[in-house]
C-alpha cells in the first residue's frame, strides 16, 4: 500500500466505534448484552421498514403467483373448420392432403404454408391475420389450454420422456417464439388458436411463413453465435442441456429447424419447443426496467423513491401509477351493466402507454387491439405486450394531434368491421379530442378523465365535442386505483 493510499484509508464510523465500546462495557453482563442485541435488532427492523415504506419497496414487493396469473391472458380465438372425421393425428394429415395442402410433418406438428389451398381450407386466416401466414397444427388433439406440445407418446424416443415433460405449454411457447422473433432469430408467431373440427379440438399456431430453403453450413456458422449470445442473456434457455448436445442445433440446418427467410435471406429458427423461459419475472422485469423512463408519465411520487416508474403497473412484478387490475374490474362492471361483451370486437386505445388496458381487453375476448402513443412509448408497448403473451395488438408510434389519421393504422382486412370499442383514458387534457378518432369504427367508448374532474363536468365536456354530441351515457362511476386519486369513468354509446 502506498503512503497516499494509507492516508486515505477509510476510518471506522462513529456508530461502529460506539457499538464496540458498548459491547466491551456490557461483556461481563451477558443478559444485558442479549437484551441490547435484541433492542438493536428492533431498531434495524423499524429503520428498514420506514425505508421500505418511504421508497415504495414495501408496496412493490414481488408476487410471483399474481404475476404468473397475469401472463398469457390473451383469449384463445376459436374457429370452426371442416376437416371431415378426425379421430387421431394422422387423420389431420389425410384431411389436409385431401384439400390440396401438402403438410410438412414434424415430430409434434403438421405445418402448412400460405397459398390458395390454405385460404380455402381456413378462410378466417385472411380475415384476421396479416397476409402470408402459415399454420402449424399440433398433433396432440386438444384445446390450446390443455394441449401438450411435445407429447411423449406421440413420438417416443428412448430417454427423452423427462425432457418432453419440461417442454413449456403451448401458450408459454408462443411467448418464447416471439422473444426469438424480437431478437431477429425466429419468425413472428401471430397467435395460438383453437380449431373446432366438428367437436374435435385442435390447437394451431399462426406463424409468419419462412419461405426460403434450409440453411447451409455458412448460414449455420453465422447464426449459432448470435443464438448463443442471446441465450447467454439468461432469460431463456434450451430444454436440452446445451446447444452443443442436440441434433436440433447441429449443422448445417439444425435438423431442419434453421431456414432462410425468402425475403431477407437471413437464417431463422422456425421451431420453438426446444426453448424454455428460465425466469418469466426476470424477462418481463428487464423490459419494464429498461422502458420505465420512457413510459413514465406525469409527476413522481416520494414513496416510489422519487424517480421515474411505470405508468401502468405490471401486477405482481413492477409498480406503476395506475393499477390496471382495479381499473379493469370497474370496466368489467360497466360492461356487464350495459350487457356488452368484447368478444370479437376491435378495441382502439388512444394514448395507450404500454398497452396494458388493450392487454386486458384481449384477455376479455377482443379480436384485435390498436394503440397509439408517442414513438418511444409505442416501442415499449411493442416489446412488453408479446413478452406477456399478447400478439393481436398493433401499436402505432407518433405525436397525436388534430391532423392524426387514426384509421390509416387499420389494415385492409378489418375494413367493414363495426362495433369497435374506444378507450379514451386519462388523455383528454393532453390531446383534446382529435377529429380523426371519429373515423374509427367504434360504437362504444370508455372515457376516463383526470384526477381533479368529475362525472358531470366531463359529460358536459364530451357533449360539446362535435363527434360526440349524440353520445349516450350508459354507465359511470368514480374510480381510484394505484397511486391515483379517484377519476371519472364513463361508458358511452355512439348511435350509428
Ligand atoms: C396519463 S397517460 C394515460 C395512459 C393510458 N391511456 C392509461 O390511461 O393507462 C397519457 C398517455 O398519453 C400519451 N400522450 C400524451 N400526449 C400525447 C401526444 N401528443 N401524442 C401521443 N401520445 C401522447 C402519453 O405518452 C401517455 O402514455
Amino acid at each position: 500500500m502506498t503512503d497516499q493510499l494509507r492516508a486515505n484509508a477509510p476510518r471506522p464510523g462513529l456508530g461502529y466505534v460506539l457499538r464496540k465500546k458498548l459491547r466491551a462495557l456490557v461483556a461481563p453482563f451477558p443478559r444485558v448484552y442479549r437484551f441490547l442485541l435484541r433492542l438493536w435488532g428492533v431498531v434495524v427492523a423499524v429503520r428498514f421498514f420506514l425505508h421500505a415504506v418511504m421508497s415504495g419497496k414495501l408496496r412493490a414487493r414481488r408476487d410471483d403467483g399474481r404475476f404468473a396469473a397475469f401472463l398469457s391472458r390473451q383469449s384463445v380465438l376459436g374457429f370452426d373448420v371442416d376437416l371431415g372425421v378426425i379421430r387421431e393425428a394422422d387423420d389431420v394429415r389425410h384431411a389436409l392432403a385431401a384439400r390440396g395442402l401438402e403438410p410438412m410433418a414434424g415430430g409434434w406438428t403438421f405445418y402448412v404454408g400460405p397459398g390458395p389451398a390454405l385460404d380455402r381450407c381456413f378462410p378466417f386466416l385472411r380475415d384476421v391475420y396479416p397476409p402470408g401466414v402459415g399454420l402449424k397444427i399440433l398433433k396432440d388433439l386438444q384445446h390450446p389450454d390443455d394441449a401438450i406440445y411435445a407429447r411423449h407418446d406421440l413420438n417416443p424416443a428412448a430417454g427423452a420422456a423427462l425432457m418432453r415433460k419440461l417442454t413449456p405449454p403451448p401458450k408459454a411457447l408462443m411467448r418464447i417464439a416471439n422473444q426469438l422473433h424480437a431478437a431477429g432469430l425466429g419468425p413472428r408467431v401471430h397467435d395460438l388458436i383453437h380449431l373446432d373440427a366438428a367437436g374435435v379440438p385442435l390447437s394451431a399456431y399462426v406463424v409468419d411463413h419462412v419461405g426460403g430453403p434450409p440453411a447451409d453450413a455458412r448460414a449455420h456458422t453465422a447464426f449459432m453465435p448470435r443464438l448463443r449470445s442471446w441465450l447467454d442473456g439468461g432469460a431463456i434457455t434450451t430444454v436440452h442441456s446445451s446447444t452443443d448436445a442436440a441434433m436440433d442445433f447441429a449443422p448445417p440446418d439444425c435438423n431442419g429447424n434453421l431456414r432462410r427467410d425468402a425475403d431477407t435471406g437471413q437464417p431463422l429458427y422456425v421451431d420453438f419447443q426446444a426453448f424454455m423461459i428460465a425466469d418469466d419475472a426476470a424477462l418481463v422485469g428487464r423490459i419494464a426496467e429498461e422502458e420505465k423512463d420512457k413510459t413514465h408519465f406525469g409527476g413522481t411520487r416520494f414513496f416510489r423513491g422519487g424517480g421515474q416508474y411505470l405508468y401502468q403497473a405490471i401486477p405482481g412484478l413492477a409498480p406503476g401509477k395506475r393499477d390496471i387490475e382495479t381499473r379493469w374490474r370497474a370496466f368489467d362492471a360497466l360492461l356487464r351493466h350495459a350487457d356488452l361483451q368484447l368478444d370479437g370486437r376491435l378495441v382502439f386505445d388512444i394514448g395507450c402507454n404500454t398497452g396494458l388496458m388493450l392487454y386486458q381487453a384481449l384477455g376479455a375476448g377482443a379480436l384485435w387491439g390498436f394503440g397509439w402513443d408517442m414513438p418511444d412509448v409505442a416501442g415499449a408497448a411493442a416489446r412488453l405486450l408479446p413478452a406477456l403473451g399478447a400478439t393481436r395488438a398493433t401499436v402505432t408510434g407518433g405525436a397525436i394531434d388534430d391532423a392524426t389519421d387514426f384509421a390509416a393504422a387499420l389494415p385492409a382486412r378489418f375494413a367493414g368491421h363495426d362495433g369497435g370499442v374506444l378507450f379514451y383514458l386519462a388523455v383528454s387534457d393532453h390531446i383534446g379530442f382529435p377529429p380523426g378518432i371519429a373515423a374509427l369504427p367504434w360504437t362504444h367508448m370508455f372515457y376516463e378523465g383526470h384526477a381533479d374532474q368529475g362525472i358531470g363536468d366531463q359529460y358536459q365536456r364530451i357533449k360539446a365535442v362535435p363527434w360526440l354530441a349524440a353520445a349516450e351515457l350508459l354507465g359511470h362511476r368514480m374510480v381510484s386505483d394505484g397511486d391515483s386519486p379517484a377519476r371519472p369513468l364513463m361508458l358511452i354509446r355512439r348511435p350509428s
